[in-house]
């Protein structure tokens, strides 16, 4: 176990750094940035587990480089679009993420940026700081209400269903689509079950949590815009592609929808030409899960998967179990 190679694709969080350290041989990339594909392929090579990022592309090239030796690809993040599972499964090697610890963490954004947008707090601040503020005025920022409005929940995985919990408080009309019912959501929730079409009508507020798969790649587009309320806000904390964004600039500035919170992006970390330039959208770097506590909590759920791993033990999570079963 000691003897185990193991390679971090980018610095994270000490104490699992120091976890690691004290069960095997680390090398982590002494540089605060994301490797090139070059270096990627290069420094898996010849390793026992390799704990990896989102912005890390796992493709079958890399899997095959890794090689023969290596059990483990340890996901920094609860999504795993960036790895290229099939391929992991058939060389046997295990992939494992992040879910539940960030949580609350993403949901809290979700929210952050529902408020953010729905009472221009971006704009109000660079107004004040900008000394603009001459005094109280009636029609100075006017946003939209939160409360008692039609919330619509796309997707109700962990981050979803614990976004739309904390709705509670703010009194307002739950609906959501997902792939199939979800009567354990409703029960919790008294969310209301409706297509898609219906949920983008309808809500006020429409906030994204699902996947990204083939399926829902664009799941957001030029028809989905305009069926939306010209009031509504749209909010998406789950990755970038599931909106079109060429589609959802133009819905912003033609005003289609009154706003947008966005965390991810199509193009990440490219931003579609105009979106930054419109006071209606509030943009932030993909930080759903970035608070001291929830990184700490991931960085050491990948470290002991790791671990878990090399000791031929099952890992606390794991998103292609066929290879657990094979290895027995
Ligand atoms: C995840 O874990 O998938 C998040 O996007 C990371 O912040």
């Amino acid at each position: 176990m000691k003897e185990c190679n193991v390679y971090v694709t980018r610095m994270l969080p000490k104490p699992a750094m120091e976890l690691l350290k004290e069960n095997c041989q680390v090398e982590i990339n002494p540089e605060d940035r994301v490797l090139s594909k070059k270096e990627l392929l290069e420094k898996v090579k010849g390793r026992d587990a390799v704990l990896c990022l989102l912005t890390d592309t796992v493709s079958e090239k890399v899997l095959e480089a890794a090689g023969p030796a290596c059990k483990i690809f340890a996901n920094y993040a609860v999504g795993y679009n960036n790895i290229d599972i099939k391929s992991a499964t058939k060389g046997g090697i295990i992939v494992t993420n992040t879910p539940g610890v960030l949580t609350n963490t993403t949901a809290d954004l979700a929210w952050s940026l529902l408020f953010a947008v729905a009472r221009r707090i971006v704009e109000s601040d660079k107004y004040t700081r900008e000394e603009e503020f001459k005094g109280w005025a009636p029609m100075l920022f006017l946003g939209r209400d939160i409360t008692g409005k039609t919330l619509g929940v796309i997707g109700t995985g962990r981050v979803g269903a614990n976004f739309a919990k904390k709705s509670k408080g703010f009194e307002m009309k739950l609906l959501y689509n997902d792939l199939r019912r979800n009567e354990k959501f409703e029960e919790e929730t008294a969310a209301t079950y409706v297509d898609k079409e219906t949920l983008l009508r309808e809500s006020d507020f429409i906030s994204i949590h699902v996947p990204l798969l083939p399926t829902t790649k664009h799941m957001i587009g030029k028809k989905e815009f305009k069926l939306m309320k010209k009031t509504a806000v749209l909010i998406n904390t789950s990755r970038g592609p599931v909106i079109e964004e060429k589609a959802l600039v133009k819905a912003l500035k033609e005003g289609e929808i009154w706003g947008a919170g966005l965390d991810v992006y199509e193009n990440e970390p490219a931003l579609e030409s105009g979106l930054a330039e419109l006071d209606n959208v509030v943009i932030v770097p993909h930080i759903g899960s970035a608070t001291v506590e929830t990184r700490t909590s991931m960085a050491l759920m990948a470290a002991k998967n790791i671990i878990a791993v090399l000791k031929g033990e099952t890992p606390l999570q794991c998103v292609n179990p066929e290879v657990l079963k094979k290895i027995g």
